[in-house]
């Protein structure tokens, strides 16, 4: 589906931000691991997260809709099998934190996906996993991964990169291990894994970058999915770039470890404020409201990188509106995502009138300039750069065509119409 994307005269409103998709995956994944019967409400609907449906599916659980985004697990049945065949879709979170939890089980599985995801790179966690004796066959360590599943010995692992994909990884095959098994992270990731893991029970522990978990039995319980603040990004964007903007976005994921993104926009001068901020299902959440601001350029790098690696691409957008030069570094990661961002990003960019240059490891934008806008850009089969591209349309001067906008589905599948309703 191609779309055609006009200038904004303006976004009011208030918009309900869909379901996280880091902590919908958990919600499934965790709830097979009890081996009784969980509730998860809001649960994504994105293609994503349904990939992680269908698996779990496919090793036992039994899936009932209760409502729209209401479903309720039984794990009873799971793991029962000898070999399993998963497909992850385009999902890297659904194939790397899937092969810590079947690494440990004396089943054979087979995890494959996409052509994208079966060009990812997945050394990362096949590296530690087999530190901690688990056996796998790969091709130059990309999927379709074979894991002959084994008791695993615990490790003390050192990351190279923050990934919370690695960290999630290596602490789903600690819980099925006897002894204690340490990750420590040159920055903290993500931590919705250790967040929810501790919620249901397993005896896990973070000091600092490092965390430790044991082997333990999960405690089946009932599970609640915020919005998503990496959906929620773009329309934090928009309304900052668009002139004649004031929304609200309500139901918004407000964990510290994500929020890098409205660091930013503060540091930057956005008209930002939080607001209701509550805790549910130990996760913090809250509604923001946003309005047109003049913005001023930042430089991006180290700690905060992994707090908002997601949003990299709508930042650059931003930055093109901001007075000065926006500088993004140490982001080489973005290179191993759902396309190599750093590159597609800046060439599609570049085609509407960005001021934008491709550096190693990030990019610098040139700030405060008017998009042409007049042409036809890509998505590389790329869900956040479809988003971002479709931000940048909302500014420029002559409509942008878009092409196969519906790898949005993958974690959006309501943005269209949420974006139109602001309209
Ligand atoms: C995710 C972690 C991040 C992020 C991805 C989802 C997760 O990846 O980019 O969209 O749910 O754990 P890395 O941990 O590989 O950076």
């Amino acid at each position: 589906m191609d779309i055609l994307v006009n200038k904004s005269q303006g976004l009011k409103g208030e918009v309900v931000i869909p379901s996280d998709k880091s902590i919908s995956h958990r919600s499934a994944m965790f709830s097979a691991l009890t081996g009784g019967v969980c509730e998860v409400h809001n649960f994504s609907m994105g293609a994503d997260c349904i990939s992680t449906l269908n698996i779990i599916k496919e090793l036992g659980c039994d899936i009932e809709f209760i409502a729209q985004k209401h479903i309720r697990i039984d794990s009873k049945n799971a793991f029962k099998k000898d070999r399993y065949k998963l497909d992850c879709g385009n999902s890297g979170t659904s194939m790397r934190l899937f092969s810590g939890i079947l690494a440990s089980r004396e089943i054979e599985s087979t995890l494959f996906g996409d052509e994208s995801l079966n060009k990812r790179p997945m050394k990362r966690v096949i590296l530690p996993l087999e530190l901690m004796g688990a056996k796998f066959k790969h091709n130059d360590y990309k999927a379709p991964l074979i894991i002959q599943g084994t008791e695993l010995f615990p490790i003390d692992y050192k990351t190279p990169i923050a990934s919370a994909q690695v960290k999630s990884c290596i602490l789903l095959a600690g819980l099925n291990t006897v002894g204690e098994t340490k990750v420590t992270e040159p920055y903290i990731s993500r931590d919705h894994t250790e967040r929810m893991l501790k919620y249901l029970e397993a005896d896990i522990q973070t000091n600092g970058n490092t965390t430790k978990i044991k082997k333990s039995k999960l405690v089946p319980k009932n599970l609640n999915v915020c919005g998503d603040i990496s959906s929620a990004a773009f329309f934090m964007v928009a309304a900052a770039i668009v002139p004649n903007s004031d929304i609200i976005i309500k139901n918004v994921g407000l964990n510290p470890t994500r929020t890098g993104i409205i660091d930013v926009m503060q540091q930057m001068g956005a008209d930002i404020q939080i607001l209701d901020k509550r805790l549910e299902c130990n996760e913090e959440v809250g509604d923001v409201r946003i309005r047109t601001s003049d913005l001023k350029s930042v430089t991006i790098e180290g700690a905060i990188i992994p707090r908002l690696i997601d949003e990299l691409p709508v930042i650059a957008v931003l930055a093109s509106q901001a007075n000065g030069t926006t500088i993004v570094k140490d982001a080489s990661d973005l290179r191993n995502k759902e396309s190599d961002r750093i590159k597609c990003l800046v060439t599609e960019l570049k085609k509407i009138g960005v001021n934008i240059e491709e550096t190693p490891d990030g990019f610098v934008v040139e700030g405060k300039k008017n998009l042409i806008g007049g042409a036809e850009v890509e998505c590389y089969h790329d869900h956040r750069l479809a988003m971002s591209l479709y931000v940048a349309g909302l500014i420029c001067q002559k409509p942008i065509c878009i092409n196969e906008f519906q790898w949005v589905d993958i974690s959006f599948p309501e943005f269209l119409p949420l974006m139109q309703s602001l309209f």
